[in-house]
């Protein structure tokens, strides 16, 4: 079994571990920069840029590719996918036009509105033609959030009370955001606690992995800038703290109806992962985004947790068959905690060397922004190495990735608080203050 797997962060390591789980599996990664993790589990690497899909094309010609799994957004925003089938080679990833589950936050929330699915907040989409309409719809607004329509890697999406206090303020970052997109989406800002729910889709069937809590501020107590998430947890109940299983249900409701209304929408079947990001509020469970592929770091958290064959449900959604396969994961609590460069994310540090002594016997170690240089290994200022530790609860995997990251000496930091009975408690806390 050939396997195309494009990306190289610590999301891609995991995958390309699982994959090889399967004795069958052969890798054959193209990454824009050398994971010396997932070097080490490919048959063969080929580096270059996700927009070069006639690079990609024919590295997968070449290897005579049985199928592609496309682990980060940017290759599906360039529509990899689509090239991927003109030359035969499924993937798991969807093509472009339904990649704007991701890349496109309108056409997400006018598809749930389209097709009167729960969980949208109250929301306006604005370009050069209806702009002056945005200050009365600010007026109807308790809070603003205000996304930019189109990837921005996380950091376009600015929030009242955090980024900006005045409505004019705001208006000031509309007007800012059309000059680089076409369109803005102004939001309903949301109280309440966020939670992951990663799901398996071939389109028909749609199965949910794990619930995930991800940490996106650099600094414990969720004090500073939004990173791209510092660490995540998930519970050996397969809940979280929390989280009832009602709401679950109605998040992985919420997802089915959309990869039903996007076939409606598009006639094509949606394969891949569809990865809600949702927020428990006053007013039940709310929609903040889809990505239209796994979660960095929660796939860490779900796929170490997965019993059956990954490489085996890849071939069941490839042929439109995921409804047949028993979807299996253990029962163990799970911490990922990632050492970032210093300074990450406003003013990261770069080509800073950092050593890796002797790693926990009980952590997985995952590589992601590094980059190998003969036997060296060099920060390239994003996310550096992940640390995952599995246990019976979540204090027994909190103490093995909070005693495996100090391996890594260097210029580095991570959040000592992921995971801790602290910050679980702060978070029910939340959740008690709404809902009493
Ligand atoms: N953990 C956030 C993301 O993957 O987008």
């Amino acid at each position: 079994m050939k396997i195309l797997l494009m990306g190289n962060g610590a999301r891609e390591h995991v995958i390309a571990e699982s994959l090889k789980k399967n004795k069958d599996a052969l890798l054959y990664s193209f990454m824009k920069s050398r994971n010396p993790g997932i070097a080490s589990l490919s048959k063969e690497i080929c580096m270059g840029s996700y927009s070069d899909l006639d690079a990609i094309k024919k590295f997968a010609r070449k290897n005579e590719i049985d199928f592609a799994f496309v682990g980060p957004e940017e290759p599906l925003s360039f529509g990899v996918v689509d090239s991927l089938i003109e030359i035969g080679v499924p993937s798991i990833g969807p093509t472009r036009l339904m990649a704007r589950l991701e890349t496109s936050k309108s056409f997400t929330r006018e598809l749930l509105k389209k097709y009167k699915i729960e969980g949208n907040p109250k929301f306006r989409a604005f370009n050069q033609e209806n702009f002056n309409e945005i200050k009365y719809f600010f007026n109807e607004l308790e809070g603003i959030v205000i996304k930019p329509d189109g990837l921005t890697s996380g950091k376009g999406v600015k929030v009242q009370g955090d980024h900006f206090d005045t409505k004019d303020e705001a208006l000031d970052y509309c007007k800012e955001v059309l000059e680089t997109h076409k369109a803005v989406v102004v939001e309903e800002k949301l109280d309440g606690e966020e939670f992951s729910l990663q799901c398996l889709t071939d389109g028909k069937t749609v199965i949910a992995t794990p619930p995930v809590q991800d940490h996106k501020r650099a600094y414990e107590n969720d004090e500073g800038s939004n990173t791209g998430g510092m660490g995540s947890y998930s519970c050996e109940n397969h809940l979280l703290p929390f989280l009832k299983k009602g709401h679950i249900d109605k998040a992985l409701g919420i997802t089915q109806k959309v990869a039903d209304a996007i076939y409606r929408e598009t006639g094509l079947y949606y394969k891949g992962v569809m990865y809600g990001g949702f927020i428990l509020t006053k007013k039940g469970i709310k929609l903040l985004e889809y990505n239209a592929r796994f979660g960095d770091p929660e796939a860490m958290n779900v796929l170490n947790l997965l019993k059956t064959d990954l490489a085996s449900i890849c071939y069941a959604m490839n042929v439109q068959k995921l409804s047949t396969i028993k979807v299996e994961f253990e029962k163990k609590a799970t911490v990922c905690k990632y050492v970032v460069p210093e300074g990450y994310p406003d003013n990261p540090i770069k080509n800073e060397k950092i050593e890796i002594t002797k790693v926990h016997k009980k952590a997985k170690m995952y590589y992601a922004s590094v980059e190998q240089r003969g036997n060296e290994i060099y920060m390239t200022g994003s996310r550096a190495i992940a640390f995952l530790g599995i246990g019976n609860n979540l204090d027994e995997a909190e103490n093995i990735a909070e005693d495996s990251v100090y391996c890594i000496k260097g210029r580095v930091f991570h959040r000592k608080d992921i995971g801790t009975k602290a910050l679980i408690e702060k978070r029910v806390n939340h959740v008690k203050s709404f809902s009493a």
